[in-house]
């Protein structure tokens, strides 16, 4: 760890939460990154723990459900020896009435560092930093923000490519609903990717010009273009009835889902999903289990993104 200690000196990091990449800076998120190496690295350890949190108390606020977010956090967070503990709404005194507010205060009175907060509605990691004197991190906020989901989604690709300067990146599917496209377009833009979204008309939101990404309603040409395809979940628990978006779940498969044909056609551009795929709806089962989709390194990268994470605001709580 002295190699680590030795760059987090390097770079003055000056960041107290994460909740969105709209408040980090290109340096930053690369400083991230290349932080995060080095715990990809204990990762592949034959004992993959670092003491680094073993003085930190982290709670997990969980509002919504997750699979992969929630147990990589709680990975990294004991991988590092950190002292856990896990709220979920569904167990929790949430169910009679106790606000967010009253929530999240009892808990800081427990004497925690960090939160680490998922809930459906954008704006609440914002909302507790007013409410908590600890490190927030925004673990997906509606469909405003999934950061760390894009540091990992970019670790990813730099395994790839190592300079994402210039990469063309296509993000595919449910444009509108997605905070994990709104958190990837800031990042990959701030490093100087390229990044076209594709998708229906009717799940394509007027922000993505605003941050800067390019808009395309044809699949063909999209996958023709880009070095990395990353397939989005229809959000169906935030559309109300997503039928009214598209005609049917069949349709959308042949227009926007990625199959077999398209990675004969076009040898050349990587597969992503952050998870959770719907198999046959934004790609066939075949593609997801394809030697050229990289979905399950993207889990395996997320825990040491994480660890990156947790390590460098660990020792800016309190201010
Ligand atoms: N990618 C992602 O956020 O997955 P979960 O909802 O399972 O955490």
């Amino acid at each position: 760890m002295v190699e680590l200690a030795d760059a987090v000196r390097d770079y003055p990091f000056r960041q107290k939460h994460l909740l969105g990449l709209s408040d980090y800076t290109r340096d930053d998120i690369l400083f991230v990154l290349d932080q995060a190496k080095y715990f990809r690295e204990i990762l592949d350890r034959p004992v993959p723990k670092v003491p680094t949190l073993r003085d930190k108390t982290i709670v997990n606020l969980f509002y919504e459900n997750s699979t992969r977010t929630r147990l990589s956090f709680e990975l990294a967070q004991k991988r590092m020896g950190a002292d856990v503990v896990n709220f979920s709404a569904g167990t929790s005194s949430a169910q009679k009435g106790e606000s967010l507010k009253d929530t999240i205060r009892n808990i800081s009175s427990m004497k925690i560092d960090m939160v680490v907060a998922r809930h459906e509605s954008p704006g609440v990691p914002y909302f507790l930093t007013r409410q908590v004197d600890a490190a927030i991190i925004n673990a997906g906020d509606g469909a405003h923000e999934h950061p760390t989901q894009a540091l990992l989604d970019m670790f990813t690709m730099q395994q790839i490519y190592p300079d994402l300067r210039g990469k063309k990146i296509a993000i595919i599917g449910d444009i509108s609903y997605s905070r994990v496209v709104r958190s990837n377009i800031l990042g990959l833009s701030k490093v100087g990717a390229k990044v076209v979204v594709c998708g229906p008309k009717t799940m394509m939101p007027a922000f993505v010009d605003a941050l800067g990404a390019h808009v395309s309603y044809n699949l063909e040409e999209t996958l023709a273009w880009c070095d990395v395809a990353m397939a989005l979940r229809i959000q169906l628990e935030r559309q109300g009835n997503a039928t009214e978006l598209f005609p049917s779940i069949r349709e959308y498969h042949q227009k926007f889902g990625i199959k077999m044909e398209h990675l004969e056609k076009y040898p050349n551009f990587t597969v992503m999903h952050p998870g959770p795929i719907n198999r046959g709806v934004e790609m066939e089962s075949d593609v997801a289990d394809s030697d050229r989709a990289v979905i399950l390194n993207q889990v395996t990268n997320g825990v040491a993104v994480r660890m990156a994470v947790l390590y460098l605001l660990s020792g800016n709580t309190g201010g």
